[in-house]
């Protein structure tokens, strides 16, 4: 295949070099001229494992060459990967700048090609970057309509500089953002020889997952550092600790706890973090992150209670009291508490869980609902039909799946807030379905 790279950076380099060694033709194009005299000699513009002799080859064997000529570049490709730097701004939003400029000046050269032309983004943009940004400025630019000779595609890059030629041989998958229908044969024929699997997905997905990654990956990285620090005041090996605790792959190192959705609660979550963060109070270790974790829950809480709150003061039933289904463990259940503030803010609310009976409730748990809903059994229903009647708003935390019939059968066209992600929920028709984060 011919291809252009545009931008010839870490990454534009190292798909130049790969690329080409894999048997494509390819035109590396950048604003620096130096970059470009430097490929054109066979040079690596970055330091980077193998990628000096890789680059070397492919400049000598013809397969490399760079340019500053967008038009010629576009001309000569069919398709044009962009690999641009999208920095910090100085209000810690991504400078779109070179995404843009790039965009427009490929764009204007497809317009003036005959052949069609894929664009695709391997740069890091946010969500929403495809549709409301780059496909209209190469529309515009290109005069074309995507699916008419203009084709984009979505292809966040997943290297890691030190690794990059060996992570761009085995990604952990390679992902494709595309418009419905196009199920991205020409991105598909060119990752062919690339081991793992291809998800082709919509845009926003795509763009999503490379965000999403790189937060978890700095989440990760500051828990564990941060962690550490408190383990080693207390005389613990950390990464001792640390390397039998990546060995649960059952719910440390899992999807476990990646399904977003409502707060946590229950016994020992929220109690455990508070007693980790005195520890690191004793002995004076700062730990921010940690120290955020409640505050964060609470604001889940919070949504979830604005997401009510915006219909005006109606008659709410609630699905859903212990902290997850299947349990009567209500401590520091979030929908106790969203309940109490529903309550406190004088909302007339009935709740249904079939896993809750107040007269079997013992010891702490007992007091602690006795402390924060004191007279929890006037608002608890007995059945789902007992809890919808006469309610407005319907938020549903969990329900047992014996419960979810009656639940359908009761909804007509009332407001349903689903903080569970129920797919029959969002189906039933005549309700007014609100997501939580879906
Ligand atoms: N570096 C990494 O490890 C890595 C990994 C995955 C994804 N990414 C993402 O890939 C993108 C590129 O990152 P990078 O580290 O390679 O950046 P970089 O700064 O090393 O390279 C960007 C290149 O783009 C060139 N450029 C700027 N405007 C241009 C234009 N209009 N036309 C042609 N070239 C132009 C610059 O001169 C530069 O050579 C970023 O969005 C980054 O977030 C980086």
């Amino acid at each position: 295949m011919r291809i252009s790279v545009f931008g010839t950076g870490y990454v534009g380099a190292v798909s130049s070099g790969c690329l080409a060694g894999l048997g494509h033709s390819i035109v590396g194009v950048d604003v620096s001229a130096e970059k470009v005299a430097m490929l054109n000699r066979g040079l690596s513009p970055i330091v980077e494992a193998e990628i000096g002799e890789l680059i070397a080859s492919a400049a000598a064997s013809g397969a490399l060459r760079a340019t500053t000529d967008v038009d010629a570049a576009v001309a000569d490709t069919e398709m044009s990967l962009i690999s641009v730097g999208t920095p910090s701004a100085a209000d810690g939003s991504v400078s779109m700048a070179a995404v843009d400029s790039v965009s427009a000046a490929i764009g204007a050269a497809i317009g003036r090609k005959a052949g069609p032309h894929a664009v695709v983004m391997r740069s890091t943009v946010p969500p929403g970057t495809a549709e409301e940004r780059v496909v209209p400025i190469l529309q515009a630019a290109s005069g074309r309509n995507l699916g008419d000779g203009l084709a984009y595609y979505s292809n966040p890059e997943f290297l890691r500089e030190g690794s990059a030629v060996r992570d761009f041989h085995a990604p952990p998958y390679t992902l494709i953002g595309a418009p419905d229908g196009d199920d991205a044969p020409l991105l598909r024929a060119l990752y062919a020889p690339i081991p793992g699997a291809v998800h082709v997905v919509p845009y926003r997905i795509a763009e999503s997952v490379k965000y999403l990654s790189n937060a978890y990956h700095a989440v990760k990285l500051a828990f564990a550092n941060e962690a550490g620090a408190i383990l080693a005041e207390y005389g613990v090996d950390a990464p001792a600790a640390f390397r039998l605790f990546c060995e649960d792959r059952v719910l440390n190192i899992s999807p476990a706890y990646l399904r977003p959705g409502f707060a946590f609660g229950g016994s020992c979550l929220p109690k455990d973090v508070r007693s980790f963060l005195a520890l690191a109070e004793r002995r004076a270790v700062a730990a921010p992150l940690l120290g955020h974790v409640l505050a964060g829950n609470a604001a889940i809480i919070d949504r979830a209670f604005h997401a009510i709150a915006k219909h005006g003061r109606q008659t709410v039933a609630l699905f859903g009291l212990a902290f997850k289904p299947g349990t009567d463990d209500l401590r520091e259940s979030p929908f106790v508490l969203l309940a109490e503030r529903l309550i406190g803010k004088g909302y007339d609310l009935r709740i249904f869980d079939r896993s809750v009976k107040l007269a079997t409730l013992l010891g702490s748990n007992r007091d602690y609902i006795a402390r924060e809903i004191p007279h929890l059994e006037r608002l608890m229903a007995d059945n789902p039909a007992a809890a919808l009647s006469g309610a407005r708003v319907v938020v549903v935390g969990h329900i047992g799946a014996e419960d979810r019939a009656a639940l359908l059968a009761g909804l007509t066209d009332q407001i349903v807030i689903d903080l569970a992600g129920i797919a029959a929920l969002r189906a039933q028709p005549g309700i007014t379905y609100q997501g939580f984060c879906w």
